[in-house]
């Protein structure tokens, strides 16, 4: 079982730290952190329809290599007005080849958002790609973070061993 963590916050706090965690749970992994790559937004040509990879040539390239060769992919984001972060939308643009070439379908999704109110308005967006991408999603952990501390630790942490269960099966 081969774990990758994608961290779409732009600072080194709880998001990137329960990425880290989840991995290691899932018996470890790389991470890629979206704030150290340069990532261009999606231009909406749709070039992949036809040609089933994107034409754009930046760090993405090696993002899609680490997704299409991992078993579990680990997606996390701060909730940012309700949605993802900017940086985690680009991702999830970007993802739009694999509407067609269905190279993640199958693979396994877990995504984590945090927020000091609203964590769980941001997994929409990231259900929506894995779903479109057949991605199947087997566990979403909303965390609540006040000040920069976790509320419910224990139940977070639960919910993370629960999720790493289910996947060795
Ligand atoms: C631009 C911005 C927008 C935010 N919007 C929300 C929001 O809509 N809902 C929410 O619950 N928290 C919001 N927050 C708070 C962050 O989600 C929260 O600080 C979170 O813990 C950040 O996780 P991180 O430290 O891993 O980046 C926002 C923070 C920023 C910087």
């Amino acid at each position: 079982m081969k774990a990758l963590g994608i961290v779409g916050s732009p600072v080194k706090g709880n998001t990137e730290n329960l990425v880290r965690e989840m991995v290691k749970k899932l018996g470890g992994g790389d991470i890629i952190l979206l704030r150290e790559k340069k990532i261009l937004h999606c231009d909406g040509c749709l070039k992949c329809d036809k040609e089933g990879s994107c034409s754009l040539k930046d760090d993405m390239q090696e993002v899609y290599r680490k997704m299409e060769s991992a078993d579990v992919i680990v997606f996390g984001s701060p909730s940012y007005y309700d949605n993802v972060s900017g940086m985690m939308k680009m991702l999830i643009d970007r993802s739009v080849p694999y509407y067609m070439n269905k190279k993640l379908k199958g693979k396994k999704a877990v995504i984590i958002t945090v927020g000091e109110e609203s964590a769980a308005k941001a997994v929409p967006a990231l259900k929506t790609m894995c779903d479109s991408n057949g991605i199947k999603i087997i566990g979403t952990i909303p965390v609540k973070a006040h000040s920069g501390k976790i509320a419910g630790r224990k139940s977070v942490e639960a919910k993370m061993d629960a999720i790493a269960r289910k996947v060795r099966i």
